[in-house]
């Protein structure tokens, strides 16, 4: 097991990556904490990873565009573990739109969830880690940085700041032995992108698997990720087996985003 008592916070967890990424920390040894919104979701989950993983999993019901509830992530990790070994930090999805079609209020919401959400998460771990001299965080943003999507503005626009965010801390936090990265994941097959290709589909008439397809097409490896695989790169970056990665922004997406 790559993370056998260590102890992991993931955000954003209730579907998706958010909890691919929990069940695969959770099969590899850690204890966690998962946070989202919807608790009766969270609790669900924590109690399937428990069951099947022989791990403690606490969930905490919190907006991570509030800084209250940002603050009781880490608190209830302190208090239950002692301590917070590995922070993988998930959003919700920002609202899709062209610049003319956000408000200044989706602004101000994107902004606290993409950005001041990882600020505030990021200030209350820290002091944790520094102390022990020991520390992961893994930032999960999206291929956006690398590559934008014209219709995602928020996305393009306050995602690129996480980049600025990793560097800078992969910089200042190396003498603390903390180790700081992103993933900038492509296509995962989830909920959230079945509803898009869903009502894209109801838009031009066709049915979501042809939507699905079409998407499939671009990838070279001819489909979407499952949230699980991102899971696994961010259990490696978690663990020991990383020992020499800091300061970066790794593409996960099937071969899709051809920049270098
Ligand atoms: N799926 C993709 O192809 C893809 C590609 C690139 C980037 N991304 C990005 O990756 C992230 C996860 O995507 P996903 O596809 O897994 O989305 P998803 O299936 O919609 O899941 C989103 C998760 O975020 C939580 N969440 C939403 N708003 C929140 C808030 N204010 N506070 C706390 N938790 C919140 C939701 O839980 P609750 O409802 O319980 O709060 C849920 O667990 C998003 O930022 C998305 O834009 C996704």
């Amino acid at each position: 097991m790559l993370l056998k008592d260590k102890v992991s916070i993931v955000t954003a967890a209730s579907r998706g990556i958010g909890a691919g990424v929990a069940s695969v920390l959770a099969r590899e040894g850690s204890s966690l904490v998962i946070a989202s919104r919807d608790f009766a979701k969270l609790e669900k989950l924590a109690k399937e990873l428990e069951t099947r993983h022989g791990v403690s999993v606490i969930p905490v019901k919190a907006d991570i565009t509030k800084r209250e509830d940002v603050r009781r992530i880490v608190d209830t990790a302190v208090r239950n573990f002692g301590r917070v070994d590995v922070l993988a930090y998930n959003t919700g999805p920002p609202k899709p739109g062209t610049f003319m079609e956000l408000s200044e209020e989706d602004w101000d919401y994107g902004v606290r969830l993409l950005l001041m959400s990882a600020v505030w998460i990021t200030r209350d771990v820290l002091p944790y880690m520094i102390e022990r001299r020991q520390g992961r965080l893994i930032y999960i943003t999206s291929s956006t940085l690398k590559q934008p999507i014209p219709t995602l503005t928020l996305s393009n626009v306050i995602r690129i700041s996480l980049a600025g965010l990793v560097k800078t801390l992969a910089y200042q936090l190396g003498p603390y032995n903390i180790l700081v990265n992103g993933i900038m994941q492509g296509y995962v097959d989830t909920e959230r992108v079945r509803e898009v290709a869903a009502a894209r589909a109801q838009r031009e008439g066709r049915s979501v698997e042809d939507v699905i397809r079409e998407i499939e097409k671009e990838i070279p490896l001819g489909r979407l990720a499952k949230p699980e695989e991102i899971g696994e790169l961010v259990a490696f970056l978690a663990s020991d087996k990383a020992s020499y990665i800091t300061g970066s922004l790794i593409l996960i997406d099937g071969g899709r985003t051809l920049c270098v």
